[in-house]
């Protein structure tokens, strides 16, 4: 009785998806490099699932093809995995990366495995230990054939979106499944960044105890900014610590770390040359935080308290425009990075990948799908009419926030930056001509004037 699929790497991402693929009625066998890790998930996996001593010995439990979904850590042990896989492997066998890799290593390793005509899929798996096992959303990219062979069982055990459908989706060829998977991870660096500062507000100038912010939050999920990273900031801002009978959070030291996926979304960003400022400022936020002032708490006195149900108000109205802009900068990234790699990513399934499942799942994905499948040539939903519809509320509820912020001291990078990228794409003026002026004065780097067509080079007056 051969197996359909197998799992490498049984940390709780594989356990999970072995359950989950068992679930569909997959047939699955396991295995791990680390021979305590295989204690303990034969514990837990047997007999459902069929745990063999070593990774390279579920090769001959499987049928043909032989697909292999790998959850072990991305970088240098993947590469290690290959190197061991490579001698054994046949033209026809598939490998699934469901790591968080960096798309370039996912080409590399595609090219590298193309040779021996073993196939290798890149894919973005998102919703932690949960979504492992109940439904995850994944993002695959790689060899058409390749993602067809494996689409029935990734389908079966992705999340489904409220129409039914799986949030499983096919983004291209090459590293196309993991680059949506890193904008994915950009996307989520920002929103959490604005959640965090709402709640910086809501602690600080509003005043809000414990159980009134987390109802806050709570009713905010009632709106356009509903999602999974709002709803379960309640939950965090409402927890209890109980060594000490005080909001746990804040007994957690004030100070983010980070894995890469934020800083490669950054990176990417510099690549293509596609602004995605809210999530470079989400990443630096994180940095920052770990480099302030040793004593900043007694440095700086909070601000005094504000209206708080006027604060509360403004930020609830002003999330949703956040959140749009966090999306705008993933997707418009995703839409360059595909067009010059001619992935040809198309941004409403990816939006429709996004809506159960992952992280960054959202109400406001629907409608963004939507906007996508209405104007194909759309790349920034900042500049379609959903985005008018929701700066109707949004915009001067957010503006006030920001100065009010700023006026007070209270650090709020990430809302800050979408006013500033919702206003650099859709303001009248943005002062680019000046810009241009200057670099035709020092430079003689000529600009194009708004009355005729051509490139002009103006003989200034020297300046010495
Ligand atoms: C997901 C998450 C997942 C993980 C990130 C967090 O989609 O399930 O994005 O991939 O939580 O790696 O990244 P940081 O550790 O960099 O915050």
């Amino acid at each position: 009785h051969l197996c359909d699929i197998a799992v490498i790497g049984l940390g709780v991402m594989g356990r999970n998806l072995a359950l989950n693929l068992n679930d569909r009625g997959y047939k699955v066998v396991a295995g791990d490099a680390f021979p305590d890790v295989v204690v303990s998930a034969r514990a837990e996996l047997e007999p459902t699932v069929t745990v063999v001593d070593t990774p390279i010995d579920v090769l001959k439990h499987l049928k043909a093809p032989r697909t292999m979904l790998v959850m072990i850590k991305a970088g240098d042990p993947v590469d290690a995995l290959i190197e061991t896989f490579r001698p054994h492997l046949q033209p026809g066998d598939i490998l699934i990366d469901g790591g968080n890799s960096h798309y370039h290593d996912t080409e590399r390793r595609q090219a590298l495995l193309e040779a021996d005509g073993v196939r290798f899929v890149g894919l973005g798996v998102s919703g932690g230990e949960e979504g492992a096992r109940h439904g995850p959303a994944l993002m695959a990219g790689g060899d058409p054939d390749a993602v067809a062979a494996v689409s029935a069982p990734l389908a079966a055990i992705a999340a489904k979106a409220g129409d039914g459908a799986p949030c499983f989706g096919t983004f291209g060829p090459g590293g196309a499944g993991h680059f949506v998977k890193m904008a994915h991870n950009g996307i989520e660096y920002l929103v959490m960044q604005a959640l965090a500062e709402c709640y910086l507000l809501l602690s600080g100038p509003a005043g809000l105890e414990r159980e009134a912010m987390a109802e806050t939050f709570r009713r905010w999920d009632e709106t356009a900014a509903s999602s999974y990273l709002l709803e379960i900031t309640a939950v965090v801002v409402d927890e209890v610590d109980t060594d000490t009978g005080r909001p746990l959070v804040e007994m957690i030291k004030d100070s983010a770390h980070h894995k890469g996926t934020g800083r490669w979304t950054v990176e990417a960003g510099l690549q293509y040359g596609v602004a995605v400022p809210g999530i470079a400022t989400a990443f630096l936020a994180r940095a920052l935080s770990s480099r302030r002032a040793p004593h900043a708490a007694s440095l700086r006195r909070l601000p005094p308290a504000g209206d708080a149900a006027l604060i509360a108000d403004d930020l609830g109205k002003a999330l949703p425009a956040v959140m749009l802009a966090a999306y705008a900068q993933g997707l418009s990234l995703i839409s360059e990075a595909s067009k010059v790699n001619g992935w040809g990513t198309e941004l409403a399934t990816v939006a429709r990948t996004w809506r159960a499942g992952c992280i960054i799942r959202a109400a406001m994905l629907d409608p963004i799908a939507d906007a996508f499948t209405a104007d194909p040539e759309l790349t920034d939903i900042t500049l379609s009419p959903l985005a008018e519809e929701i700066l109707e509320t949004a915009e001067r509820p957010l503006r006030r926030v920001v100065a009010a912020a700023v006026a007070d001291g209270v650090p709020v990078p990430a809302l800050a930056n979408s006013i500033a990228y919702l206003d650099g794409l859709r303001a009248k003026r943005v002062g680019a001509n000046l810009i241009q002026g200057q670099r035709d004065l020092f430079g003689a780097h000529t600009f194009e004037r708004t009355d005729k067509p051509g490139v002009f080079h103006h003989e200034w007056p020297v300046v010495s």
